[in-house]
């Protein structure tokens, strides 16, 4: 049964890794925040949404037979998509297109609940990739979210993106209870740290959002490294900047918090479902 009944695990958290643009650092910061929390103790599945082909299964080196398209099809158990990987996490490759995501719509919602609750209700956090940009047809994951991780670089177009995505989760009254903002491949700290600042200053008096947290990760030739070799660096370069950064966004995440539950997580999967 859920976590809730059993009185003793907490009900599983959503993280989302999200960004207005593409190529950001997006699937290298979930698979490796993945890991991270692993190594905290906590059991993490991590959900490729991204559309296509699935770059979460490249970049650990392994590659899932079956996909969320399969499940949908009546072709196997949602058990059976679920990959487990060398690094103790645990894997779903979306494997889906645009259309293919009108199944979250469409499909037998009580069969679907069922089975996403009894399967999710294993882990302590659900990590989520996306596709870049804001995405209609994924809002009702956005919704379910309890963390949302923002990843930007300080290119202009990146900031303006990630600034676009924000406001369309305002004015469609998306809340989720921690923003994460991240400047991935920064070259300059100094330049970056300015860039964060006035960033944060623009979604606060535009939008009204104040993150909880702000993160700058250098670019770094082990990052670039460590995706050629199909091995996270979070592993392979433990003390490297941007490991440092990814341990600390985990610590953050999986910290104890008093804050009182807006939502629970049945009421989350149903936003995830889009049921009710
Ligand atoms: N901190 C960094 N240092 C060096 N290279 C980086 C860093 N972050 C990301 N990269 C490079 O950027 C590439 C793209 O990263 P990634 O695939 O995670 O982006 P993404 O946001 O998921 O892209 P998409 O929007 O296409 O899904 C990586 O393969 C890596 O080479
Ligand atoms: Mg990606």
């Amino acid at each position: 049964m859920l976590g809730q009944a059993e009185g003793l695990k907490q009900e599983p958290k959503i993280i989302s890794v999200v960004s207005g643009k593409g190529g950001v650092g997006k699937s290298l910061i979930a698979v490796n925040l993945s890991i991270a929390m692993n190594k905290l103790g906590k059991k993490v599945l991590l959900y490729d949404i991204d559309i296509g082909f699935g770059s979460v299964e490249i970049l650990l080196g392994s590659s899932a037979k079956l996909t969320m398209k399969d499940y949908f099809q009546n072709k196997t158990s949602l058990d059976n998509i679920i990959m487990k990987t060398k690094y103790d996490i645990d894997i779903i490759s979306g494997g889906l297109d645009v259309e293919d995501l009108v199944y979250f719509n469409i499909g037998n919602k009580d069969s679907l609940f069922k089975d996403f609750s009894r399967v999710m209700s294993k882990y302590d956090f659900i990590i989520l990739d996306f596709p870049p940009g804001y995405n209609e047809n994924l809002e009702n994951f956005y919704e379910s979210s309890d963390f949302m991780v923002l990843i930007t670089t300080s290119e202009p177009t990146s900031l303006i993106n990630a600034y676009t995505f924000l406001k369309m989760m305002a004015v469609k009254g998306i809340d989720p209870d921690e923003l994460h903002v991240v400047l991935n491949m920064a070259r300059d700290m100094k330049d970056a740290r300015k860039c964060m600042e006035r960033f944060i200053g623009v979604i606060e008096r535009f939008i009204g959002m104040s993150p909880s947290a702000t993160h700058i990760m250098r670019f770094d030739n082990s990052v670039r490294k460590s995706v050629e070799n199909q091995k996270p660096f979070v592993v392979e370069k433990k003390t490297s900047q941007p490991s440092l950064v990814i341990y600390r966004l985990a610590n953050l995440i999986t910290k104890e918090r008093k804050i009182k539950e807006k939502k629970t997580f049945l009421d989350k999967l149903k936003a995830f479902l889009r049921i009710g």
